[in-house]
């Protein structure tokens, strides 16, 4: 009879561990492994400006667009939309007039967002300090979708654990490492056929970088051991000392827990080896 007890008390704990809004996780996710400030933080000499955390910030300007990141304070636009409102332009990319959020914001992936992981991402960014800086409407020369995919109702996220199914997840939905290390095609990027064979080529300040293959392939990251590859995602620094260009978010990879970088790392190690796109 105790025991029975003890079970579904160990039952119910286990199921609020991994099933929880909190605003915690939120600043987890977005300081941490999700990384928008990435892309919504602006950017100086010295790095992020962090007394304007998400302030918004000219992400890309190439011959395809100008992408802004907008403000996502509470100092920005999004403070007139409701909770369901800013969860739906997060996860569908859709915001509540109606139009589309453009490239590079990681839609695609943002799509296999968990719901309590999404309204913990929602409910952080309300806690932020308003900033009033304002960016321009981005322009985009090629179409967008008229939408990513259909409405979502829900989704539940795999639980918590050092598996490769949450490091699928962890490098997909949350930090869309999947997004910038897939071979890209006309229509984005091809997960189907070259997922994680890289190829991927970023220009900014730095010059150009280009994302490598990260597949269990010798062209990728085979020769790595695990600490190894451990380093280079939290430090940005190669075995042979050597630093890592941007836009990759090392910072934000420094601020996530070793056993998510964990769970990414047995992902990796998982998915099919390709030889680099050519
Ligand atoms: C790779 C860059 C990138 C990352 C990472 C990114 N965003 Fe964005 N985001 C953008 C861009 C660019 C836009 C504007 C696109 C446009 O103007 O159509 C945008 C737009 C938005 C908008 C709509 C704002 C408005 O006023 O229209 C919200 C909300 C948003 N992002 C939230 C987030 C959150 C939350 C995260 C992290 C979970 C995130 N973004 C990560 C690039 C990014
Ligand atoms: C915004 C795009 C972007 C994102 C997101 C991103 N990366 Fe990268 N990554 C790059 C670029 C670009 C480089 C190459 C940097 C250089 O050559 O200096 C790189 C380099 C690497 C390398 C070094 C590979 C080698 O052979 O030298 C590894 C490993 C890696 N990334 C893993 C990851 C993982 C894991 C994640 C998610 C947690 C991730 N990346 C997220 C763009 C990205």
């Amino acid at each position: 009879m105790k025991s029975t007890i003890l079970a579904v008390l160990l039952l119910g704990t286990a199921t609020v561990g991994f099933a929880e809004v909190s605003v915690e996780r939120g600043e987890y996710l977005v300081r941490g492994p999700a990384g928008c400030g990435n892309c919504h933080t602006p950017q100086g000499p010295n790095g992020p400006d962090m007394s304007n955390e998400l302030g918004g910030f000219l992400v890309e300007k190439n011959a395809q667009f100008e992408a802004w990141a907008a403000n996502i304070t509470p100092g920005g636009r999004v403070a007139g939309w409701s909770d369901t409102e800013l969860a739906r332009a997060i996860r569908e990319g859709i915001r509540p007039d109606g139009t589309v959020i453009g490239p590079p914001m990681p839609i695609g992936l943002y799509r296999g967002l968990g719901d309590d992981d999404l309204m913990s991402i929602v409910a952080f960014l309300r806690t932020l300090p308003a900033s009033d800086n304002k960016t321009p409407a981005s322009t985009y020369n090629i179409p967008l979708p008229p939408a990513y995919g259909p409405p979502i109702d829900s989704v539940t996220a795999p639980p918590r654990g050092v598996t490769v199914e949450y490091g699928a997840y962890l490098a997909g939905p949350v930090a869309h490492c999947m997004e910038c290390h897939t071979t890209f095609g006309p229509t984005g990027p091809m997960f189907e056929t070259s997922l994680g064979a890289g190829g991927y080529e970023f220009h900014g300040p730095w010059g150009v970088s280009v994302a490598p293959n990260i597949t269990p392939h010798e062209d990728g990251v085979a020769g790595y051991s695990d600490s190894e590859l451990k380093a280079i995602i939290t430090t940005g620094t190669r075995p042979d000392g050597s630093r890592m260009l941007p836009p990759m978010g090392y910072a934000h990879y420094a601020r996530t827990d070793e056993a998510d970088i964990d769970a990414i790392i047995l992902y990796l190690r998982s998915i099919p080896p390709l030889p680099d796109a050519s």
